[in-house]
């Protein structure tokens, strides 16, 4: 495992003002202000209020855009929950700063900041899980991102299990989340607030009822999401991979 000393001090939690957020999981901004756009309408050269076409899926119309302090808005995300430590001693942690960046070799990420309760086991033992939400266990993933396993037993508090991961050593994984993605870290970066541990993905463990003639059939899992402080279940399927040039079947003509 590399540990990096580059320290980019990048900044996340702050506001438009560039005041600090005082929430300590920095993932919700001061974005709440919404400029004349709402009203669907911008002013040309000539002073005229024109219509815009940009409609949101309430409804809403977006037109002009306010220049805002660069903040960590990307969003959807998803707030997965990490399990770590030992099967004797396991901990998990909600984690909302996570992403895939290879496909071959698989890799990941997580960004933690170094106060967790988890960073230094995670760092000593040089393995986590990357367990999927579902809308089931958001509550939990809730409680996982506000309690410190420092003072509670979060799998106890939760009604969790413990089981072995199926390739790393007595490593936890969570029964009641659908996937496990185990990973083994690879180099450590600072960056500012959060240390970012990158990951080999060495084992991806997935539920038998997820598998169906041999497919995994993620849309069944009931994947929940995290959008600027918010918890949300996945919406309704808009389309796949390439639809949007897929040539469309044509029907068989009668004879
Ligand atoms: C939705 C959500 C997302 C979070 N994302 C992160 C994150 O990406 N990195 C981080 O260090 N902490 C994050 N946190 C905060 C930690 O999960 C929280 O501080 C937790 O109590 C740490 O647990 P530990 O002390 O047992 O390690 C998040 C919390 C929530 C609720």
């Amino acid at each position: 495992m590399k540990t990096s000393s580059k320290n980019n001090s990048g900044k996340s939690g702050y506001n438009k003002s560039g005041s600090k957020s005082k929430r300590s999981d920095d993932t919700k901004h001061s974005f709440n202000k919404r400029s004349r756009a709402d009203s669907g309408q911008s002013e040309n050269t000539s002073g005229r209020l024109e219509a815009t076409a940009s409609v949101g899926a309430d409804g809403s119309t977006f037109a002009e855009k306010q220049k805002w302090k660069g903040g960590a808005l990307l969003s959807p995300v998803p707030a997965v929950m990490v399990s770590c430590g030992s099967l004797e001693k396991p901990n998990i942690l909600t984690v909302a700063w996570c992403g895939t960046v290879c496909t071959n070799p698989p890799k990941t990420y997580i960004s933690l900041r170094p106060e967790r309760y988890s960073y230094p086991i995670i760092k000593e033992r040089g393995c986590f899980v990357i367990n999927l939400t579902t809308a089931s266990l958001v509550r939990a993933a809730d409680f996982c991102g506000v309690r410190s396993g420092r003072g509670v037993d979060k799998f106890e508090a939760m009604n969790l299990h413990a089981a072995p991961a199926l390739e790393l050593d007595d490593t936890p994984i969570i029964s009641e989340s659908p996937v496990s993605i185990e990973c083994r870290v690879t180099d450590i970066i600072p960056l500012g607030t959060h240390d970012m541990f990158l990951a080999d993905i060495v084992s991806v463990d997935v539920a038998d009822e997820l598998i169906v003639d041999g497919a995994l059939r993620l849309d069944r899992a009931g994947l929940a999401a995290y959008a600027h402080g918010e918890y949300f279940a996945l919406g309704k399927k808009l389309g796949d991979f390439g639809f949007s040039v897929r040539k469309k079947k044509r029907a068989p003509k009668k004879k």
